[in-house]
């Protein structure tokens, strides 16, 4: 059967995780890597035995591309993914977090939704298929209606570097519902477009509430979404699920028991990325596993993948809606934002190429792509 043909952009340190995954893919294979550093793209395309091209537009139009895996820092990710889209590939799986202003999220998702491209952003926690598991099971009712979902975990001092995971899952959990309304306060500088910590409240259009903690507690990182009549849990990736018996007309914490055997055991992360398998090459992790069968799935069923453009764009957003609050003292700020020029930086070794900012000697081995002898 003929495999989608993966055309990898960037061979940094996660370019590497998601080559392996696409490898391990029974519907993928990579064809070809482009990269504007001629060491790291040397590197890669030893490994693979595939052509390797300094300029992506000519890999497109040479290599018949289907998949473009655009995994870059975020500042040239905007002008990738939208040449990928020009280029007329049929999906497109870039990193997170998605850019850096609504205006660059609006015009990458408007290139791939006028094509009809499947466009997914970053490896996320919300692709991993035992959230789905979970969300199944509180779509079903089971637990009653879904009142609120908390994080105790806090958004740290990302709130799009890293906070776009916690967003996405939020997100996720409301239905993928759009938000109404934001009220935040960031850690720092309410002024400053650098990444940051933030907090607050944001309400979902069907009503759902979502609080975002800013920092962790005795519980550690993790969530909670409530439900009238149930609890689901995700505590430093470990899943449950709280009921109360159908006899019980106002549920309480101590009337609400844990559903054993209905959810994996174990983290939700499974094995992490980083030692190596039989063969010597490093495991990229059950999770890029898992976010590469997203764009695939979406090709092969035609739905959009787990962790969409349009969800990277609207996380994006709303870590931006709770710093506008801030900024304009507190106040509740309405989504859809219409300043779509308002941005958010990522830290620099998201915004650009890590090798100058770490130095050649700490950072090629860890791109190594193979155990070496
Ligand atoms: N989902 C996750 O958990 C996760 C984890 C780590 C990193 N990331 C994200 O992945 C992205 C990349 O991180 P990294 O650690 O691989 O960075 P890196 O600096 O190691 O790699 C970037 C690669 O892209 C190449 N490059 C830069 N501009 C290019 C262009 N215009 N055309 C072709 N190649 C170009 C660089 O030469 C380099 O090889 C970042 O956005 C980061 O936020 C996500």
């Amino acid at each position: 059967m003929a495999k989608y043909r993966v055309g990898v952009i960037g061979c940094g340190r996660k370019g590497g995780q998601h080559a392996r995954a696409y490898a391990l893919n029974p519907l993928t294979e990579v064809a070809a890597f482009a990269d504007t550093d001629p060491e790291n793209l040397e590197l890669y395309c030893k490994y693979y035995g595939v052509p390797g091209y300094s300029d992506y537009r000519e890999m497109l139009e040479k290599e018949a591309v289907d998949i473009a895996a655009p995994i870059l820092p975020v500042r040239p990710n905007p002008e990738v993914v939208v040449g990928c889209a020009e280029a007329g590939v049929k999906a497109i799986l870039c990193e997170k977090p998605i850019a850096a202003s609504l205006a660059d999220a609006d015009r990458m998702v408007a290139a791939c939704q006028s094509r009809g491209i499947k466009f997914g952003a970053g490896d996320l926690d919300r692709n991993l298929p035992q959230y789905w598991q979970a969300l199944e099971i509180i779509e079903s009712g089971e637990l009653g209606e879904v009142k609120s979902i908390n994080f105790n975990g806090g958004s740290g001092t990302e709130m799009s570097g890293g906070g776009c995971q916690l967003f996405s899952l939020m997100r996720l959990f409301a239905g993928d519902a759009d938000v109404a309304w934001a009220i935040g306060w960031v850690a720092d500088d309410p002024q400053s477009d650098h990444d940051q910590g933030v907090a607050g409240y944001l309400r979902f259009t069907n009503g759902i509430e979502g609080f975002m903690h800013r920092e962790t507690d005795a519980r550690g990182n993790g969530f909670e979404v409530s439900c009238t009549r149930g609890v689901f849990r995700s505590s430093d990736g470990h899943l449950s699920l709280w009921k109360a018996a159908d006899d019980v007309d106002r549920p309480t914490w101590q009337t609400l028991s844990k559903v054993e055997g209905v959810l994996p055991e174990g983290r939700v992360y499974g094995r992490m990325s980083g030692d190596y398998d039989q063969e010597g090459w490093r495991w990229p992790g059950d999770r890029n596993i898992a976010s590469v069968q997203s764009i695939v799935d979406a090709l092969e069923k035609n739905i959009e993948p787990r962790g969409s453009g349009d969800n990277g764009r609207k996380v994006l957003e709303m870590a931006i809606a709770l710093r506008e609050s801030h900024r304009r003292g507190h106040v509740p700020v309405r989504l859809p934002l219409e300043d779509r020029s308002l941005r958010l930086f990522p830290k620099s070794s998201r915004m650009d190429n890590k090798k100058p900012q770490m130095g050649r000697e700490t950072y090629m081995p860890q791109i190594q792509g193979k155990r070496q002898t």
